[in-house]
């Protein structure tokens, strides 16, 4: 199938920074407006994948029935994913109630992420690699919140592994050895690394080394919130050791395993 285009370029970033000057001295507002800002980075990826496989789909001038199907399926894929973000978003009014008995198994979270993943794996040539270890319960997140997580860090190593011969990104999944009262979810690459300098600053909102147009600087702002929201913990490692294959980068998801029965 075709690869989708690019999100066209936006004012996104601009607005998010007039935003941000306009709240900055407002407290509570200011918070507000950075939510609000989050909101719109997560929206928005699923939203321009449903508008350029309709607009792919609207320029060719012959189409297969399978072509057709197979756009379908991945429009509806994603307005799934949007529908789930929204449901994340109105969970936020009962957090605590929801955040007892969210269940997620992580075998199938993974799959639909690379469903979801499908086009910028295929645009980038990346291997993706996933392991899940067979004794892993389930952990307690809702499956979207996770999946939100996992797909902000993949994006970000699908955008690092570009010069990589070949590009990998390896993704595993265990209990915590130490206590094993929690899950650990790794995302490798093989792509530079991250100088030094930067680490300090990874997790700022705002924060981005890509450019207005590429990045908004929120991917791993958000999803350090949404981990910590679920009583987890997101954080870069220092090094990197036992990967089967070369992994230069390593970010590291803890999430508590679910009590439920
Ligand atoms: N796997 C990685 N390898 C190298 N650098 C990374 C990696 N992940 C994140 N970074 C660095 O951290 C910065 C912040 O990442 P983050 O996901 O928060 O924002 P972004 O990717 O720049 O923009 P956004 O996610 O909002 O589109 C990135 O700009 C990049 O410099
Ligand atoms: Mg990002």
């Amino acid at each position: 199938m075709t690869d989708i285009p690019e999100p066209p370029p936006t004012d996104l970033a601009a607005e998010v920074r007039r935003l941000r000057e306009l709240l900055a001295p407002a407290g509570r507002l200011a918070e507000f407006g950075r939510f609000a800002a989050q909101q719109i980075h997560e929206l928005r990826q699923p939203l321009f994948a449903i508008k350029g496989l309709a607009q792919l789909l609207l320029e060719k001038d012959h189409v297969e029935l399978e072509e057709v199907l197979d756009f379908a399926r991945h429009i509806v894929e994603q307005s799934e994913r949007l529908g789930a973000l929204v449901a994340t978003l109105r969970q936020l009014s009962v957090p605590a109630q929801t955040a007892a008995k969210a269940r997620a198994e992580i075998g199938p979270v993974l799959v639909r992420v690379t469903s979801l993943l499908d086009f910028r794996l295929r645009k980038t040539g990346a291997i993706l690699r996933t392991r899940v270890a067979p004794d892993l319960p389930p952990v307690a997140a809702t499956p979207a919140v996770i999946e939100q997580i996992l797909i902000n860090l993949l994006a970000n190593a699908l955008d690092a592994v570009k010069g990589s011969t070949p590009p990998l990104v390896q993704v595993r999944a265990r209990l915590q050895a130490e206590n094993p009262r929690f899950a650990i979810i790794e995302v490798a690459d093989n792509g530079l690394g991250i100088a030094k300098t930067l680490r300090p600053r990874l997790f700022e909102s705002f924060f981005t080394t890509k450019g207005d147009e590429q990045g908004t600087g929120l991917g791993l702002a958000v999803s350090r919130e949404l981990a910590r929201g679920a009583g987890g913990e997101l954080a870069l490692l220092d090094d990197a050791p036992g990967w089967p294959e070369p992994a230069n980068t390593v970010f590291r998801l803890t999430l508590p395993v679910s009590q439920e029965l």
